[in-house]
């Protein structure tokens, strides 16, 4: 039998005081995509860095095809390909020297390595660049160098770390792109980010994490329907009118939110009751669910994140 290309289990981990990973589990089949999605400081690198064999769990167990990442290291990291949250070039190499040593660390030799290169410099778009330097790279070229030097040898667990992080719109796409033709080509994609709507773009195998934990699983139009709730938010000038202020309601403001299944009908009950107040509303919104609301009806808490959708573009 073939064993998982991942298997977390029980992993903990605290630095001092700081519960960073509390007894996580995870399996990842070959072939597929897993979506590691928090919030910062949810335990997404921690988790990351354990898989790859740079961080040690204080408990718990790591196989990466069948190898104790601990215990049998070296063999373990053969199968891996990682990029880690924050970008490592070396400045004054080409991308094509960068290139050349990762696809030389994992034994590829000559032709292969040559081939390789080039594969991977035409997914992400590189192909014009292999010759310069990567500190006269854009921050987008280099954040797709940086992606592309895990991926050269085409390694059998792809790990990345929030790889989308400062990417301009088109260095995104050819990152998620490339993630779903390597899954295609059935190597396993642990590929963590912060960004709700990278994930539901994405379609991968969810895993929600926060505060070192898994709160949920399962593929996003599932988890949606589970935990996700529609609302209806009305909006008036000056208060909201107590015709509103039903059991579901929660009032910010001159707003009020109202959870309802189905929106539409709520609103055909309530606008007739508001009478006179109808001259005030302001504005009639349909919420449609969520990852965001599967968050907050799992958590208590808003999914908050200081760059949600930044898209920051290429120097
Ligand atoms: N080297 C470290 N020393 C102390 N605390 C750390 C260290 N690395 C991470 N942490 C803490 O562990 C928690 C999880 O961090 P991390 O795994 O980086 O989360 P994420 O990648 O989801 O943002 C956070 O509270 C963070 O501050
Ligand atoms: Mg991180």
């Amino acid at each position: 039998m073939i064993p998982p290309t991942l298997e977390v289990r029980g992993v903990e981990k605290s630095y001092g005081e700081t519960v960073a990973l509390a007894g996580v589990d995870l399996v990842v089949e070959p072939g597929t995509i897993v979506g590691l999605l928090g919030p910062n400081g949810a335990g997404k690198t921690s988790l990351v860095s354990i898989v790859a064999g740079l961080r040690r769990p204080d408990a718990g167990e790591v196989r990466v095809g069948g190898f104790d990442v601990v215990g049998d290291t070296d063999a373990a990291q053969a199968l891996i390909g990682i990029a880690p949250q924050d970008t490592g070039v070396y400045l004054i190499a080409s991308v094509r020297e960068n290139l050349a040593y990762f696809a030389g660390l994992a034994g590829l030799r000559k032709w292969d390595l040559q081939a390789a290169i080039e594969r991977v410099a035409d997914a992400l778009g590189l192909e014009e660049l292999l010759d310069r330097r990567a500190m006269d790279l854009s921050g987008g070229e280099r954040r797709r160098l940086h992606t592309a030097m895990a991926l050269v040898h085409q390694p059998k667990l792809v790990l990345l770390d929030e790889p989308t992080t400062g990417a301009d719109v088109r260095t995104r796409r050819q990152i998620l792109d490339l993630v779903r033709a390597l899954a295609a080509q059935g190597s396993a994609v642990v590929y963590s980010t912060h960004y709700l709507h990278e994930i539901e773009e994405l379609d991968a195998a969810v895993e929600l994490i926060d505060h070192g934990r898994i709160v949920a699983r399962g593929d996003v139009q599932g988890l949606i329907r589970d935990h996700g709730v529609s609302a209806l938010v009305l909006t008036f000038d000056g208060d909201v009118p107590e015709t509103v202020r039903v059991a579901d309601a929660v009032v910010e403001g001159s707003s009020a939110r109202i959870a309802a299944t189905d929106p539409a009908r709520t609103a055909a009950d309530l606008l007739p009751r508001l009478g006179g107040d109808s001259d005030r509303l302001r504005a009639i919104e349909v919420v449609q669910p969520s990852l965001e609301a599967v968050f907050l009806s799992l958590t208590g808490r808003r999914y908050e994140s200081d760059d949600e959708g930044e898209e920051v573009p290429a120097a």
